[in-house]
């Protein structure tokens, strides 16, 4: 991702921290899923056990960290990055007010700020489409993820079935992200146990597998 594209999403979210929650609602409402329970199918993809280390990145207002959190334990450790100071804030005002143990790190998806090999699974849950560098940011992902860790990639791109219907045909003429499909080109040739589907009433695609990265090991 270039300065300028970053910079403008981490504006728009500066500006939108106050709105998100809301907006998820109404996503819920109009779009007719539990975002409660599809938040769960997505961390159970993540096959988190006690004690471990797991990141978010794009992590907005923390919606998935309670679920992180209640997953790894009280010996485990969820953390999230994002690039909107705002969205952060808001992020550790409902963490502190749920009692929800978190570390939260500002930062960029393309560049995280963590060691190779730190985390147990990664998670990016709504931030992925928008990314202007996305192999850059899904290479940055596996970098961070230990050998064998799951990685988790969940966003907006509506299932097949759901773009022959009536409300699939709408939603798609006012969301154009709605016609994306999952990344799977920008997947390399040694991830294991690849596993897509659809969740969100079809609205999103789900993609997880297991990282084989080994270090120093490219993916250009
Ligand atoms: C649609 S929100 C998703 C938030 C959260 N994951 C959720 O499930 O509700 C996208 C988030 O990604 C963040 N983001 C966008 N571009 C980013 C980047 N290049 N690096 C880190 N975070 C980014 C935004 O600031 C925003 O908080």
């Amino acid at each position: 991702m270039t300065y300028d594209s970053a910079r403008r999403q981490r504006d728009v979210y500066n500006r939108w921290w106050r709105w998100y929650d809301f907006s998820t609602k109404l996503a819920e409402l109009t779009r007719g899923f539990s975002d409660i329970a599809e938040r769960r199918k997505a961390v159970g993809r993540l096959d988190l056990k006690p004690g471990q280390r797991v990141l978010e990145v794009g992590v907005g207002t923390g919606e998935n960290l309670p679920l992180l959190a209640e997953s790894v334990g009280a010996t485990g450790r969820p953390v999230g990055l994002d690039i909107s100071t705002a969205m952060l804030r808001r992020c550790r005002q409902k963490l502190d007010r749920d009692g929800v143990r978190a570390d939260l790190i500002e930062g960029e998806a393309t560049n995280l700020p963590f060691a190779d090999d730190e985390f147990d699974a990664v998670l990016n849950f709504g931030s992925f489409n928008g990314l202007d560098n996305r192999e850059r940011a899904l290479e940055e992902m596996m970098r961070v993820a230990k050998p064998g860790a799951k990685i988790v990639i969940a966003d907006e791109g509506m299932a097949k079935e759901r773009r022959n219907t009536f409300r699939g045909k709408l939603f798609l003429r006012f969301d154009p992200w709605l016609g994306l499909e999952p990344p799977l080109e920008l997947l390399p040739p040694n991830v294991r146990d690849l596993h897509i589907t659809w969740f969100r009433a079809d609205y999103w695609y789900l993609v997880d597998f297991v990282n084989e990265q080994d270090l120093g090991d490219g993916m250009t």
